[in-house]
């Protein structure tokens, strides 16, 4: 049997990459080339600077990929690609990219889903089982998906206003963190006590058992925080990312547990930027021990596009190409 690889380009917000698969499960190649650095200083992403970015850099990521893979464009067997959902300017930098290399080349062009991406990364760890629940928590999306086939996907569950890292970026603004802020509050938040307590949303007995929402947390800790400074003092920004820590993860956990107990599954994937939380991993593992849990290594939670590759393989074995008139998909949902 020849050899199986798959290009796969990821330009959906603010990390350029390029990734090579080799035979379903090699990682042969993921070059990340993120832009934090000049986003920084804006407090979030800018979507034209991101686009420029990758416009810039994506050639030399393709090299790079094929380089570190140790193949050349021969060798591929297809070109695998984010439509979305992500940045309009940004996917289009990705799509254009990979049509171009799929047409010169004349190779198969597979659209991916962002979103399927994050999940697929967990095939990194281990090979997925069906029917399985994934908990996805990134900056755009806090969903709970029921995915009873490789390509069948079914959101059970989603947030009705901000995304869990989407929270955590702004509540970091307030407490003077660089963005994104993430992993420094998860740092900070271990090294203090949820002192606050924190409403945590969406979790009366009459509330939909499955929805998320993060914008009243988000408003309690700026209001807690504004009115300490108005009486002139300064709150611990330790005690504040324990407490804020531990409503997420409250919450996160305690829908997590309700969706597995309404969808017997064979295992649980956790994954998206903010899988890499050490606090929601330790509790993932004390707080579910009946079904694995398979979360990404640190390298994969982030936009990466050996990801991209991973979900790629499903969408190859059932033929689902794309021809060249493929165009992003901004608000692309399961
Ligand atoms: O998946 P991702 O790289 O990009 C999107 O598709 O959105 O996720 C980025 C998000 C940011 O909001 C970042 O603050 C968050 O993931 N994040 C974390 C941690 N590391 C990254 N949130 C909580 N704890 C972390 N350790
Ligand atoms: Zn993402």
């Amino acid at each position: 049997m020849t050899d199986k690889y798959i290009l796969a380009f990821e330009t959906s917000c603010d990390e350029t990459s390029v990734a090579v698969l080799k035979n379903d499960d090699e990682l042969l190649s993921n070059i990340i080339a993120s832009q934090i650095e000049s986003h920084k200083r804006f407090g979030g992403v800018v979507p034209e600077v991101a686009s420029r970015h990758h416009v810039e850099v994506i050639t030399t990521c393709v090299t790079e990929a094929l380089r570190e893979a140790q193949i050349s464009a021969q060798d591929l067997t297809a070109v695998a690609v984010t439509e979305g959902p992500g940045l309009v300017g940004a996917l289009l930098v990705g799509v254009a990219a990979a049509k171009a290399f799929a047409w010169a080349h004349n190779l198969p062009l597979i659209p991916v889903n962002h979103m399927a991406g994050h999940l697929w990364a967990a095939r990194n760890v281990r090979e997925l089982e069906f029917p399985l629940l994934a908990l996805l928590v990134s900056g755009g999306h806090t969903e709970l998906v029921y995915v009873k086939a490789p390509s069948d996907y079914k959101i059970v569950g989603e947030t009705r206003d901000d995304a869990v890292g989407e929270a955590y970026d702004k509540v970091g603004r307030v407490m003077n963190l660089t963005y994104p802020a993430g992993k420094e509050i998860d740092a900070l938040a271990h090294q203090g006590n949820d002192v606050f307590n924190f409403p945590r949303a969406m979790m009366k007995h009459d509330d939909p058992a499955l929805e998320f929402s993060f914008s009243g947390l988000k408003s309690a800790f700026i209001n807690t925080v504004h009115n300490a400074d108005q009486k002139g003092d300064a709150l611990d920004n330790k005690d504040l990312s324990a407490s804020f820590q531990a409503a997420v993860l409250d919450v996160l956990l305690a829908k997590t547990k309700i969706a597995l107990a309404e969808f017997p599954v064979k295992m649980l994937v956790v994954a998206g930027g903010v899988a890499a939380n050490q606090g929601l991993r330790e509790r993932l593992a004390t707080e579910i021990t009946d079904i694995p849990v398979v979360i990404p290594p640190l390298r994969l939670c982030g936009d990466n596009a050996g990801m991209i590759a991973y979900a790629s393989v499903c969408e190859f074995n059932h033929g689902n190409f794309a021809d060249l008139s493929l165009n992003a998909r901004p608000s692309l949902s399961f």
